[in-house]
């Protein structure tokens, strides 16, 4: 425990004074980021909130009531891993880097900030969901999703501050200063300047661009520079909960949708329907695969060669060198798709992505368990991954759900059956009024979770109200 500090930690912070005192002086920055952009609303309220005072089991999973601006955000690194070498690319077998290595400096800063500017960007976009819980249950997740995106935030800032001098400090302002949205300041990556407007949007987010997340810290755990690895790892531990949000979280609306259908009209009877759902469903994929970047990237490749940025579950590849051989992919190529060999280094965004994907069909396919259990037939399913992208080879290109080229003018005439309308999400806002907030009540558009948080009821008063 290290919570006598007025940043706990373990990277034993009061033996380096200098470092110390900087992010002293930047914790007054963050306080009133969060105050200005954080969670609207509830700032008085005691919120059941899991906080991190350690990497074991026990530190990290203590729960208690605090006020969100009081929450103890802290720097945790997971333990060293005793002689560790670095795991691809070129460097192969040698030793980790415990210090930024000269030639790597600017890509690493790079991916850092990168990384660290979709902590605070998400907790921009979820700031005002708070007024339309569907849950004390919800409100208390979507708090607890809310600091630790936070805690992200200052994990990756500490990286910045101890490794990379003034201009580490300087990327640490800027995260501050860019806004989720913002016309001049917006957030570095596309999904992350989408609004969040709605819950189902919110469990979407959380499901499946939350998971992108998952993925980059994955890759970036097996970077040979290990004060990174380190530091991803504990995250990694963090991200499941916000992804387990978002899985059951459109699980109990996909129940609820189901439930509904049984009796009638699914949106006469306050339900979501089905329809709207996929529509939801293929907005937030189709932004989520773009933030793995191009389907063809020579940053990618110079990234794994460098060591810093390596495949999720990096051993599981027989050849964790990849400096030879070619993988086939299909590419856009004078207005056909055409097969076209990459060298293996240069797909390396593409690994990633399959990771992904793969990952995300498991949770579709939980969801069309529950349709099925229903009495169903209906299915939910992931669309194409050429389908309404703006990021690599497909983006500026059209293309229905199942991945066939399309003409402009037939996208914009699908496009409201594909994508949410404004409709849609009018109708969805509308199921919202208020915020739910008498302990153990739900949203007519939802269904209870099958349990509590942390062993509690489901009526127990997760937001203290009084
Ligand atoms: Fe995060
Ligand atoms: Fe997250």
């Amino acid at each position: 425990m290290f919570t006598d500090e007025k940043i706990p930690n373990n990277v034993d912070l009061a033996r380096d004074v200098r470092l110390q005192r900087a992010l002293e002086a930047w914790q007054p920055s963050f306080l009133s980021w969060w105050r200005e952009t954080g969670p609207e609303g509830f700032p008085e309220n005691d919120v059941y909130l899991r906080t991190a005072t350690g990497v074991t089991a026990e530190g990290w999973a203590h729960y208690d009531f605090v006020r969100m601006a009081e929450y103890r955000w802290g720097i945790f690194l997971a333990d060293p891993v005793p002689d560790r070498r670095i795991g691809f690319g070129d460097f192969l077998g040698q030793p980790v880097w415990q210090e930024v290595p000269g030639e790597h400096r600017t890509a690493l800063r790079r991916l850092i900030v990168t990384q660290a500017d979709t902590e605070p960007a998400s907790v921009e976009q979820q700031r005002g969901l708070g007024r339309t819980c569907p849950s004390l249950y919800d409100l208390r997740n979507l708090f607890q999703v809310n600091v630790e995106e936070g805690r992200h935030l200052w994990a990756m800032v500490y990286l910045l501050h101890r490794f990379f001098g003034r201009d580490g400090r300087e990327e640490a302002e800027e995260l501050l200063a860019r806004r989720s949205g913002h016309a001049d300041r917006p957030r570095i990556l596309g999904a992350f300047n989408e609004p969040i407007d709605d819950w189902l949007a919110f469990f979407l987010f959380t499901m499946l661009t939350d998971r992108d997340g998952k993925f980059q810290l994955l890759a970036l755990a097996e970077s040979g520079f290990d004060p990174l690895s380190r530091t991803t790892r504990f995250m990694l531990t963090e991200e499941a909960h916000h992804m387990f949000v978002g899985e059951t979280g459109v699980g109990r609306v996909v129940q609820r949708s189901a439930e509904l259908s049984r009796q009638g009209d699914v949106r006469a009877l306050g339900g979501i329907d089905l329809p709207t759902i996929q529509k939801y469903l293929n907005l937030w994929y189709s932004i989520s695969l773009d933030l793995f970047g191009g389907e063809v990237s020579t940053n990618a490749a110079s990234f794994f060669g460098a060591g810093l940025k390596g495949r999720a579950k990096e051993e599981k590849f027989a050849d964790h060198v990849a400096g030879e051989g070619v993988v086939t992919l299909e590419l856009p190529e004078g207005g056909a798709l055409v097969p076209q060999e990459v060298p293996v280094r240069s797909a390396m965004n593409e690994a990633l992505r399959d990771a992904y994907v793969e990952d995300c069909q498991r949770g579709v396919d939980r969801w069309n368990r529950l349709l099925e259990g229903a009495g169903l037939s209906d299915r939910l399913r992931l669309p194409s991954r050429r389908f309404h992208r703006r990021q690599g080879a497909f983006a500026g290109l059209f293309f229905d759900p199942d991945g066939r080229p399309i003409t402009e003018a037939e996208w914009a005439r699908r496009e409201d059956d594909w994508l949410p309308s404004a409709a849609d999400r009018a109708f969805v806002k509308s199921l919202s009024p208020r915020a739910i907030t008498r302990p153990g009540e739900m949203a007519s558009w939802l269904a209870p979770p099958s349990k509590g948080i942390d062993g509690k009821p489901l009526d127990f008063e997760y937001v203290r109200l009084g």
